[in-house]
């Protein structure tokens, strides 16, 4: 088994409605009508779409109540096909089955009083609202500083523009283009980025790309910039064009992974079980504890410094930058 638990729920769709162009907000509740599993800001459920189809969608509802869960999704005429698929078939009374949640965004809220406590910055591109939602909420209810801005195509595809603009006003920038306003990520890294702060970006992959360039540029200390991918990150050429072995440390097996396969693939193979949802290095599901040697890590959910630690790899697309790892599986 890999490091990460999740847990299977069998959910009912309770409610179904348009919240923008192209966006459906579900809520979900437990079919046999139990409490569902907490959640914090930030983290997601795998749904499974149709069997053997499943995609990430952030939690955006309220962590307190769980009686239900609420994800948007947008259709995606050019994506996978899963977003197209739940648009045409789930409606109120349709039964999904979910796994999770699963945090790789997780916002850290210091407690009211703390001295030198960030303030925060959001930053959002369309659907990636919807992680910041709850994330908006708690560092209110927190009574921290905080700021958004939130770009899209139009407002008519941007969901929960005017409640958020309705309940917080000027503390929300929106930036679409027919306005002439657009966000220059780069002014974050003047007057906005000038004491402690916590920056958490969601939306597409060039705006997560220009603003690591920006912090980079600009110089933020570690730790002030969190990311969350939908779209997996460009990655260069491995490390190794060689096969590689990997030795399973709990099941007492050792596999050959060839250059033109994955980790995940071998091991499946092998009759090894390990959790799986996107393979493509988005939703943290394979995640792997490294025991020993060196990994190349090409995934899109964990941060350089999580990357730098080897302690874990998504085996879905990260591979061995050296002969042969040690995995705990
Ligand atoms: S299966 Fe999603 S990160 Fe590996």
């Amino acid at each position: 088994m890999s490091g990460v638990t999740l847990t299977e729920i069998d959910a009912v769709v309770t409610s179904a409605r348009a919240v923008a162009t192209d966006v459906v907000l579900l809520e979900l509740r437990a079919a046999d009508g139990s409490l569902l599993p907490p959640w914090e800001p930030g983290a997601h459920l795998d749904v499974v779409v149709q069997p053997g189809v499943e995609r990430q969608y952030s939690l955006c509802g309220d962590p307190s109540d769980l009686t239900r869960y609420e994800v948007a999704v947008l259709r995606e005429p050019d994506g996978r096909g899963g977003s197209e698929h739940i648009h045409a078939h789930v409606a109120v009374g349709s039964a999904l089955r979910v796994r999770g949640p699963l945090n790789h965004f997780a916002l850290s809220v210091a407690p009211p009083g703390t001295p030198l406590a960030p303030s925060y910055v959001f930053v959002a591109g369309g659907i990636g609202i919807t992680p910041i939602l709850p994330m908006i909420a708690a560092v209110e209810a927190a009574g921290q500083p905080w700021e958004l801005h939130y770009a899209g195509r139009s407002l008519e595809r941007m969901p929960f523009v005017d409640e958020l603009v309705g309940r917080y006003g000027s503390r929300v920038s929106v930036y679409v283009p027919a306005s002439g306003r657009r966000l220059d990520l780069s002014s974050l890294s003047g007057g906005s980025i000038s004491r402690p702060v916590a920056v958490y970006c969601c939306g597409p992959a060039r705006m997560l790309t220009e603003l690591e360039e920006v912090a980079a540029a600009a110089g933020w200390p570690s730790g002030t910039l969190h990311l969350e991918r939908f779209e997996a990150r460009e990655v260069t050429e491995p490390v190794r064009h060689e096969s590689f072995e990997v030795e399973l440390a709990l099941s007492g097996l050792t596999v050959e992974v060839p250059p033109d396969r994955s980790i995940l693939d071998v091991v499946e193979e092998a009759g090894v079980l390990v959790l799986s949802s996107c393979r493509e290095g988005t939703c943290g599901t394979c995640e792997t504890p490294v025991v020993s040697g060196e990994v190349d890590h090409r995934d899109s959910v964990l941060t350089p410094d999580e990357q730098e630690a080897n302690e874990v790899m998504m085996i879905c697309v990260s591979r061995a930058a050296c002969p042969r790892l040690v995995l705990e599986l």
